[in-house]
């Protein structure tokens, strides 16, 4: 982004491997659950008290209870990145700006117990631990392209629920325009926090408008590749708003404040002519330095570039052109 621009992977890692779990496979594997239905069921109303102590995550297998295939639109049957590539070529600048950095350093960071703070425009705020958060959504599988703004792209199979499912439960009010999240401030274990130079302003913040963030594509990510997300992708808790860059898709999220203004980005304080609010993925809007008409899909190699034409919305403008109506695209970037 801001500090490095986009680098092949070397030939040595395109190896495609094997890693996908049957279904099957992965509830046996994981000592899980009946088959769940492929629908998410809607919210608890309330939700309860928030408890004094955060709880363990250790038993995270659990909240893959239903790992089931969403409906038609909500996946794409394009060839999936495999997993060796999607964990570990990252952007997690919080552990480091290089693409190996995250899963490289990784271990060094522990996302347990883990919990999440609400605060804001809602009726319902205070901390909740993971188990709180999760306990009443199903999960499903989305197979979503992955975009980034540095012109390369995936396509991953996550495992979440909508985020919109979670925000109904904390009743935000009508003053709720905007959700700000919030990354873990971990500096201890996170080396990339430690930087002094060519860094972030830490912690990483995001924000989305409310209705971006109560559409049904917007979801809140606890697994991929029917496993526990890895602490390099975003473990435990991460966003996925597929139709904009990935640095709108923030990681390890443990703050949610609903608001009435617009909050700021960290990309957008970084760099405000380069990242904007929206991020929208638009083949036509180029960024200042590079183009974003194409993308590199990995696995590609110098070789074998793997170039293919970049889409207005990262395809998924049938679902989402609607909520950008009469918005100049080119402003609003
Ligand atoms: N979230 C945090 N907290 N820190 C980051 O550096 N990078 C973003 C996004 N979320 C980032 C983050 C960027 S630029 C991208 S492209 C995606 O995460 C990458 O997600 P992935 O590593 O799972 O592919």
């Amino acid at each position: 982004m801001l500090i490095k621009s986009p680098h092949d992977i070397p030939s040595d890692e395109i190896t495609p491997e094997k890693i996908y779990l049957s279904r099957r496979q992965f509830m046996g594997a994981a000592g899980l659950f009946a088959a769940g239905s492929a629908v998410a069921q809607p919210a608890e109303k309330k939700l309860p008290s928030p408890p004094s102590s955060p709880s363990k995550t250790g038993n995270e297998l659990e909240y893959l209870r239903s790992h089931a295939k969403s409906p038609a639109g909500f996946y794409t049957a394009e060839k999936q990145t495999p997993y060796k590539h999607a964990t570990t070529y990252n952007n997690f600048y919080e552990f480091g700006t290089g693409k190996g950095d995250p899963a490289r350093y990784a271990h060094e960071f522990n996302p347990s117990p883990w919990s999440v703070r609400i605060e804001g425009e809602a009726q319902h705020t205070g901390t909740y631990t993971l188990e709180d958060i999760l306990k009443p959504h199903s999960l499903q599988e989305r197979i979503y392209r992955l975009r980034c703004v540095e012109a390369w792209s995936m396509v991953i199979p996550w495992i979440g629920f909508p985020l919109g499912d979670l925000l109904r439960r904390f009743e935000p009010n009508s003053r709720a325009k905007y959700v700000h999240f919030t990354t873990v401030h971990a500096p201890k274990s996170m080396r990339g926090q430690r930087a002094i130079f060519g860094s972030i302003p830490w912690p990483y913040v995001e924000g989305l408008r409310m209705d971006e963030a109560m559409h049904p594509l917007t979801i809140m990510v606890v697994g991929m590749y029917g496993k526990i997300v890895p602490v390099q992708n975003g473990a435990p808790l991460r966003l996925i708003v597929p139709w904009k860059y990935g640095f709108k898709s923030i990681k390890s999220i443990v703050k949610i404040r609903f608001t009435e203004h617009r909050p700021q980005t960290t990309w957008e304080r970084s760099a405000p002519r380069e990242y904007g609010f929206y991020a929208n993925v638009n083949p036509q809007v180029d960024h200042p330095r590079w183009s974003q008409a194409s993308e590199r899909r990995l696995p590609s190699s110098l070789f074998s570039p793997n170039r293919i034409p970049t889409q207005l919305f990262n395809g998924y403008a049938e679902q989402v052109a609607s909520l950008y109506k009469g918005m100049d695209l080119r402003k609003f970037f």
